[in-house]
This record gives structure tokens, C-alpha cells and sequence, in this order.
């Protein structure tokens, strides 16, 4: 294979991010337009997704906006259809739209279960099953899950998140090989503890749950969106054209980390 100019290895190409108006979606939409691909964030408040584009087309690149709500199949398809109407194709589709927040499993109700499901795994698909229509007829697409690495831990607090992340890896593995052949690769990225403002609010609100995360980190730090967004864009580009149904955690060792046992000196 050539191995492409990674400064302008989308151009000519067009991502469509979900929940782009924030954190990780805002960050992967910036890594892919500034290596000359077009993006339409998509997300359900008009004002963060404006401003993402706002701040592409300020740095030079090419984007656009679709407010909607990914537990919406029918609108979504629509949203989907319109942007391949308009760009003539999609290459990209990364599923980063999220819903989470922290509650015992035996305080969550039906709704906040569903909720939390409606948003993170079937959205996932909905998207997705729109986006393959346009990628399966082209030959060519890359689609890219924002998971999480309690998928496949678990982790108190997080029943419903978790259960929608681990059905994503399912969903991913499957349709990695049902597309292979024609295409279509599908991939997850899961990231840890991540600087973004959603994240920081509905999982490490305090100071004291901040640092306690904080400690249960290898590298002893949070990432940056953009490092998040770097490793995506790798896995959305050609560069990856033989990886797919694969998982890439990117969380500076924080789930190999949780070993009960100390490494410290003296200690068994
Ligand atoms: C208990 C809660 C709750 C809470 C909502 N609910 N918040 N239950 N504790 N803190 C319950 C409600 O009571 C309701 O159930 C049901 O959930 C639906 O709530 P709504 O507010 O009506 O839903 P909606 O407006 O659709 O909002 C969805 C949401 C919300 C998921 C609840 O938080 C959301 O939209 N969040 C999007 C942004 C976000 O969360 N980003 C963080 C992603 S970070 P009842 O029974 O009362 O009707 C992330 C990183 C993970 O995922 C990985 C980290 C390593």
C-alpha cells in the first residue's frame, strides 16, 4: 500500500461526527478537516455545533452542522441521505454521541435505563445503518465507535452506559465482518479519562472523585481530546485499511492498571 500524506490524507472526503459539538466529537471534526476532509457535526443543541464549525472554517477547513437527535431512526436516516444529497459521499461516520451519568444500578429507572440505551446503542446504529447504505454502494467507508473500556470491566454506577458500550463492541465485531469484503471497516476507540466538559461533569464532578480517577491512571494524567482525536483519525484513515473490528483504548493504562496488587517497593 501507499502510505498517504497524513496532512491531507481527507481531502477530497466527508466525515459525519455525532455529538460533534463538544469534547472528543468537537476534537475528532477539527483532526479531520485540518487534513482536508469536509465534516458535518451533528448533535442536538444548534449553538456548540455552530461554533465547532465556526472554529474549522476560522482554522481553514470545511464543515457543516445537522441539529437532530440519534433516537431519532427515521430523522437520522434522513440527516444521512441529505448530507450524501449535498456532498455526493460519505467516507466517515464516527458515533461519538453520548448519554451517561452515574447512578446505582438498583436507583436507575426503566427511563434512565432507556435513555442512556436509546442514545448510545441504538443511536450507534441507527446511524450507522443509514451511513452503510451510501458506504456499501460506494465500496468504501470507515465507521468509528466511541466506546469505553467498562464495556468490557464493567464499573459500578455505569449498568446502563456500560451495557450500551458492550453491545457496540458486538455490534462492531459483527458488522466489521459482514462488510469486510466490501469495503467497510467498523472500529471502536475507547478512550479514558478524557479533559471534555460532559465527562467531567456527569462522571468526576468533585474534586475528590477528580483525583481519585486521576490516581487510577498509569500515566497520572487525563488525555486531551485532540490525543483522542489523533488515534481516530488514524483508524478512519487508509493508513488503517486492514484493521477492523478492533477495539483501540487509549486511556494511558488506567483498566490494565486496576490490578489489586501494588507494585511498590517492599510490597508482595
Ligand atoms: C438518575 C437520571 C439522571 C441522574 C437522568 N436520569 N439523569 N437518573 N441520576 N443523574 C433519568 C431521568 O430521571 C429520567 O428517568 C431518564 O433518566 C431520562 O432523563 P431525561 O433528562 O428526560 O432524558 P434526556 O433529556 O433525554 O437526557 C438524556 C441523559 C442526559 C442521558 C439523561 O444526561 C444527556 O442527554 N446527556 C448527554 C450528555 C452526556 O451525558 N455526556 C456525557 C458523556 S460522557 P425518569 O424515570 O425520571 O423518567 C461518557 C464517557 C464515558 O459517556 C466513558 C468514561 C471513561
Amino acid at each position: 500500500m501507499t502510505i498517504p500524506d497524513i496532512h491531507s490524507e481527507f481531502k477530497g472526503r466527508v466525515a459525519v461526527v455525532t455529538g460533534g459539538g463538544s469534547g472528543i466529537g468537537r476534537a475528532v471534526a477539527h483532526r479531520y478537516a485540518a487534513a482536508g476532509g469536509k465534516v458535518i457535526v451533528l448533535g442536538r443543541r444548534e449553538e456548540p455545533l455552530k461554533e465547532t464549525v465556526e472554529q474549522i472554517v476560522a482554522a481553514g477547513g470545511a464543515a457543516d452542522f445537522v441539529s437532530c437527535d440519534v433516537r431519532d431512526a427515521a430523522f437520522m436516516a434522513g440527516v444521512i441521505d441529505g448530507v450524501v444529497d449535498r456532498e455526493g459521499r460519505i467516507d466517515a461516520l464516527v458515533n461519538n454521541a453520548a448519554g451517561n451519568f452515574v447512578s446505582p444500578a438498583e436507583d436507575l429507572s426503566p427511563n434512565g435505563w432507556k435513555a442512556v440505551i436509546d442514545i448510545v446503542l441504538n443511536g450507534s446504529f441507527y446511524a450507522t445503518h443509514a451511513a452503510a447504505q451510501h458506504m456499501l454502494a460506494a465500496g468504501s467507508g470507515a465507521i468509528l465507535n466511541v466506546i469505553a473500556t467498562y464495556a468490557w470491566h464493567g464499573h459500578p454506577g455505569t449498568v446502563h452506559s456500560a451495557a450500551a458500550k458492550g453491545g457496540i463492541v458486538a455490534m462492531t465485531r459483527t458488522l466489521a465482518v459482514e462488510w469486510a469484503a466490501r469495503g467497510v471497516r467498523v472500529n471502536c476507540i475507547a478512550p479514558g479519562p478524557t479533559e471534555t466538559e460532559g465527562a467531567s461533569r456527569a462522571l468526576w464532578g468533585t474534586d475528590a472523585a477528580r483525583t481519585r480517577v486521576q490516581a487510577g491512571v498509569p500515566a497520572g494524567r487525563f488525555a486531551g481530546p485532540e490525543e483522542i482525536a489523533e488515534s481516530a483519525s488514524f483508524l478512519l484513515s487508509d493508513r488503517a485499511d486492514y484493521i477492523t473490528g478492533e477495539v483501540l483504548v487509549i486511556d494511558g493504562g488506567q483498566w490494565l492498571g486496576k490490578s489489586i496488587y501494588t507494585h511498590e517497593k517492599g510490597s508482595a
